[in-house]
């Protein structure tokens, strides 16, 4: 009798496959390249050069209707300016804009205010033998970073975090009473700094003009601006947070990789890469399919909606050799962690930069020894993003 293991099986929803997802991934390239998925009707791509074609061509595959399998599904109204779900050439108006934060020279000019924060939260638990590395640690450092980026005053820092965090890991209600409560705060944060302008980019955005997709020449309207604040948060927290928790996770799984680190603190900004491509704290987004297309044979009709991993196409042995090894000395190129092409994430300097600060503090602190606990180790209840929950850590 010929047994024949039964087809490949992909959803985002999955807790064994969020669990530990690469066997599944490495199927799907292999088996099912274009994959379909008729519980929850959406097909997915998994391979390098697939992926890179869904984000490159931007008559096919839309973001304006989400940018997520949930929101395109729910078809829900977009609140203006939430550029991630909007196409060209609002959104390029849009990104244009915010992008004004986000240049190298504000980027950079926040490296040494990082370092002072990763210090006092690794200051924070010094002399302890074990934490949390996610509560203790991680989770205190992105919105913080945010707080700084947007010119918030130092004694609203904590009360931004207190609420940015209300919007993770909860039901869909307690995530939209969330956000609803950090546009009242920056709305309020807006009101305040009209009052109080400096010379940032924050008080520059307030006043500006520019011209939108209509050819109108206007000022922002404050809507507009709570939404990019909105954004800017909500897409920069958590996902940074979950980068932190892989690179103390990966590094204490790969101690030569780690000892060599403490040795050359050099070498860190590659393998900071390396933790990105390896495991990406992005688990799936997606886009709507605007007209009949062909992926291997098969057509993907018109009205779709076609979900991208990355975490599966960062590992696609058609394009990265010994994709499954970590190797800090590897110079990937392009990795989909931070999508590519027009949404290409606008924070990843930022992420960047905090990753590598955060794992060089990690190393200078740790001496280079840590140690995850895995059995108490408790991964997300996300389905955007793939990460830990609590990661118990001893030192
Ligand atoms: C490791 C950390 C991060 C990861 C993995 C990540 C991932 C992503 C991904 C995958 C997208 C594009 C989604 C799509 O194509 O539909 C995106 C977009 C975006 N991200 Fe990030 N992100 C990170 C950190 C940040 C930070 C720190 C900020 C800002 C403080 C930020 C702000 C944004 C914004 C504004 C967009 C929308 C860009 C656009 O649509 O043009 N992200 N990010």
């Amino acid at each position: 009798m010929t047994t024949t293991a039964p087809a490949v099986a992909y959803d985002m929803y999955d807790r064994a496959i969020y669990a530990s997802p690469y066997e599944t991934y490495r199927r799907l390239r292999d088996e099912a390249p274009i994959y379909y998925n008729d519980s929850y009707d959406f097909h997915a791509v998994s391979r390098f050069d697939d992926v890179l074609r869904v984000l490159t061509d931007r008559d096919a595959f839309l973001s304006g209707r989400g940018s997520t399998y949930s929101n395109i599904k729910a078809d829900v109204q977009i609140p203006e300016g939430l550029f991630v779900a909007e196409d060209d050439p609002i959104h390029a108006v849009h990104r244009g804009l915010v992008s004004r934060l986000f240049t190298p020279r504000s980027i950079n000019g926040l490296e040494p205010r990082i370092r002072a924060l990763c210090d006092e939260m690794f200051d924070s638990v010094a002399g302890l033998g074990r934490f949390d590395f996610m509560k203790d640690v991680a989770v205190k450092i992105p919105v913080r970073v945010i707080a700084m980026l947007v010119g918030l005053p130092e004694s609203d820092h904590a009360e931004l975090h207190e609420i940015a965090h209300q919007t993770e890991n909860s039901t869909q209600e307690v995530a939209l009473a969330g956000i609803s409560a950090m546009a009242g705060f920056f709305d309020e944060y807006l009101a305040w700094r009209e009052g109080h302008p400096t010379d940032d980019i924050m008080s520059q955005l307030l006043t500006m003009e520019f011209e939108d997709q209509t050819g109108t020449i206007r000022h922002l309207s404050r809507q507009e601006m709570v939404t990019f604040l909105v954004l800017v948060t909500s897409a920069g927290s958590d996902t940074t947070a979950t980068a932190l928790g892989w690179a103390a996770k990966v590094l204490a799984d790969h101690p030569d990789s780690r000892r060599e680190l403490a040795d050359d603190l050099s070498l860190v900004t590659g393998a900071a890469e390396e933790v990105l491509r390896i495991e990406p704290p992005s688990y799936h987004f997606a886009r709507y399919v605007a007209r009949d297309v062909e992926f291997h044979g098969t057509t993907v009709p018109e009205g779709s909606v076609i979900v991208v991993v990355p975490g599966a196409a960062n590992r696609d042995e058609r394009h990265f050799p010994e994709a499954d090894r970590f190797d800090i000395g590897r110079k990937p190129g392009t990795i989909f962690t931070f999508s590519f092409g027009t949404h290409f994430c606008l924070g990843a300097a930022l992420a960047r930069l905090e990753l590598r600060i955060g794992i060089e503090t990690m190393l200078q602190r740790f001496g280079g020894q840590w140690t995850v606990d895995e059995e108490q180790a408790v991964m997300r209840e996300a389905v955007n993003t793939r990460g830990y929950e609590h990661l118990p850590v001893e030192v």
